[in-house]
């Protein structure tokens, strides 16, 4: 089998005693090579399982996605040939949803301007930051990272609110409302959706119209959810306090004023790089492609849409 990425180096080893395992992550030329051999392929985000890539995997059984989003993985092409994909789907919920609360405390308290003053020299204090405390956070979609911020806000005395229309209700009891009510209602909007063709743009100029003025948007799940240049035009007229964006719809982004913005609080895709959440994203993914190997029945099997 085939480790394509770097892989967190306990589920290598994991591999390693059931298989035979050929590391291309340092050497990613080599992987056409070792593909014709492989029933087995281990990936993070940076190698794309194409259809080019599954075709040359002619003994392919399983495609390992050692995180969450499957965007890199060619599903239906999977799929045609019966090759399961696995990924690990909750294994960076925690790292995602303290990312999210750190950058939502960023943009409340200007970070991003005061971080880079301090680095060069300056004492500017300029401007006042807001408190968390007694303000609402909207979420869009309520799965498992969102679950997770809202534990975390509701302890900065937060209330929570929730549009997702795939729920009818919710585990912790988090009111469901409509988009508009969300927008309308909400102080801080934190995006957790999946990225779907039905919800590219959803947070449009029509959504930011819609919004308090002088709230704050938060986005950890995908860019595509978000439409930049209007987000710029709504930061521009004043109709947002702040943003935090740790996804962007290129990245690296290509819009330099996206990243330059003062009210822009900017990070590279980094809400599931912690060491907890590589391990524990190696480990499940490598126990799925062992059973899938042996025949057995995976646990977190991903399904084409
Ligand atoms: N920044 C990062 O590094 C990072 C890491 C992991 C996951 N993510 C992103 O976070 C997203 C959420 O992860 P999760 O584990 O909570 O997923 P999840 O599947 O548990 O939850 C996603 C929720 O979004 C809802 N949803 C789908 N379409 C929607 C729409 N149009 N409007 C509102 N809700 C909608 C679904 O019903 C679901 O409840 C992932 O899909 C991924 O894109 C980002």
């Amino acid at each position: 089998m085939i480790v394509a990425d770097p892989i967190d180096a306990a589920a290598v080893k994991l591999l390693s005693g059931e298989f035979e395992v050929v590391d291309v992550s340092k050497t990613p030329e080599k992987l056409s090579e070792v593909m014709p051999e492989a029933s087995a392929i281990l990936v993070r985000s940076r190698t794309k399982v194409n259809k080019a890539l599954i075709d040359q995997g002619q003994k392919l059984k399983v495609i390992g996605r050692a995180g969450v989003g499957v965007d890199n993985v060619d599903l239906v092409a999977a799929g045609q040939r019966g090759i399961v994909v696995v990924n690990a789907p909750a294994a960076a919920s925690t790292s995602v949803a303290e990312l999210t609360v750190g950058l939502l405390v960023a943009v409340a308290r200007n970070f991003s301007n005061h971080v880079p003053s301090m680095k060069q020299g300056k004492w500017t204090k300029g401007g006042q930051g807001l408190e968390l405390l007694g303000r609402t956070v909207g979420f869009v979609g309520y799965g498992r990272i969102a679950r997770e911020v809202a534990i975390r806000l509701k302890g900065f005395g937060m209330k929570v609110q929730a549009y997702d229309p795939f729920l009818t209700s919710t585990p912790d009891g988090t009111p469901l409302i409509s988009l508009d009510e969300l927008l309308k209602t909400s102080d801080v909007v934190s995006l957790h959706a999946n990225a779907t063709e039905a919800n590219r743009h959803m947070i449009n100029r029509d959504a930011l119209s819609k919004m308090k003025k002088g709230a704050i948007i938060v986005n950890v799940a995908r860019g595509a959810l978000i439409d930049e240049q209007a987000l710029l035009d709504a930061l521009d007229a004043g109709q947002l306090a702040g943003v935090a964006l740790d996804v962007f719809e290129e990245e690296p982004p290509k819009n330099p004023k996206l990243l330059a913005h003062p009210l822009i609080v900017a990070t590279p895709h980094i809400g599931a790089l912690t060491r907890e959440a590589q391990e524990r994203a190696g480990m499940v993914v490598a126990r799925d492609v062992i059973k899938v190997l042996k025949g057995e029945k995976p646990e977190f099997p991903v399904r084409a849409q």
